[in-house]
């Protein structure tokens, strides 16, 4: 195993920032972000899990994922009060087209597609670090504003957390596939509508 040279490199560099139109849209239609951010949630509460499940044997990373789930599983829980003061219902989750996109392009190769599982969690991690630090700067109630500033800190502690674990098992092979998965990456932030979510 390799050490990466910086801590720099333990964090996700995206290639692009959210245009310009993501955030008026998401403050004109909070409620549909909300809905959907509970969402995202809970599916990296589930990933968390999921990791868990598949990589028992990868040291620590059973005590990290148990820990991500139950910090995701926190989150999810204090977005769905935030529906029940605003008389919001959760419903069923229509599927998220960038994680969808992101997620088509993990490998199938038993090492590969590991390294693309941790890498792309980094990824989501990072973008929606992005985003909700976006809400936190510019949502009108000074609560909810100092509730996404808490949630975009946690996701780029999140980020940091996944690209460790990449590196600390896949050594130099985990930056040139980062590097891969960012271009793909800001190609879909070009290419994809701009949704009231999240991503
Ligand atoms: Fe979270
Ligand atoms: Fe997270």
């Amino acid at each position: 195993m390799s050490t990466p040279p910086s801590d720099d490199r333990h964090r996700v560099a995206l290639r692009c920032e959210t245009g310009a139109r993501w955030l008026p849209n998401a403050l004109a239609h909070l409620d549909a972000v909300l809905v959907d951010h509970a969402h995202c949630e809970k599916k990296a509460a589930a990933n968390a899990l999921s990791l868990l499940q598949a990589y028992p044997e990868v040291p620590g990373l059973p005590a990290h994922m148990a820990r991500l789930a139950r910090e995701e599983s926190g989150h999810l829980a204090r977005v769905l009060q935030l529906l029940e003061r605003r008389g919001l219902v959760l419903g069923r989750d229509p599927g998220d087209p960038y994680a969808q996109a992101l997620q088509a392009l993990v490998r199938t190769p038993a090492v590969q597609r590991q390294l693309d599982r941790f890498l792309v969690a980094a990824i989501i991690e990072a973008r929606s670090c992005e985003r909700l630090a976006l809400l936190a700067g510019a949502l009108p109630d000074a609560e909810l504003r100092r509730f996404y500033g808490e949630l975009a800190r946690s996701e780029d502690g999140h980020q940091q957390l996944f690209l460790r674990l990449a590196a600390r098992v896949h050594g130099e092979a985990t930056w040139p596939r980062l590097e891969q998965l960012l271009e793909a990456e800001a190609e879909l932030i070009r290419r994809l509508p701009v949704r009231a979510a999240i991503h």
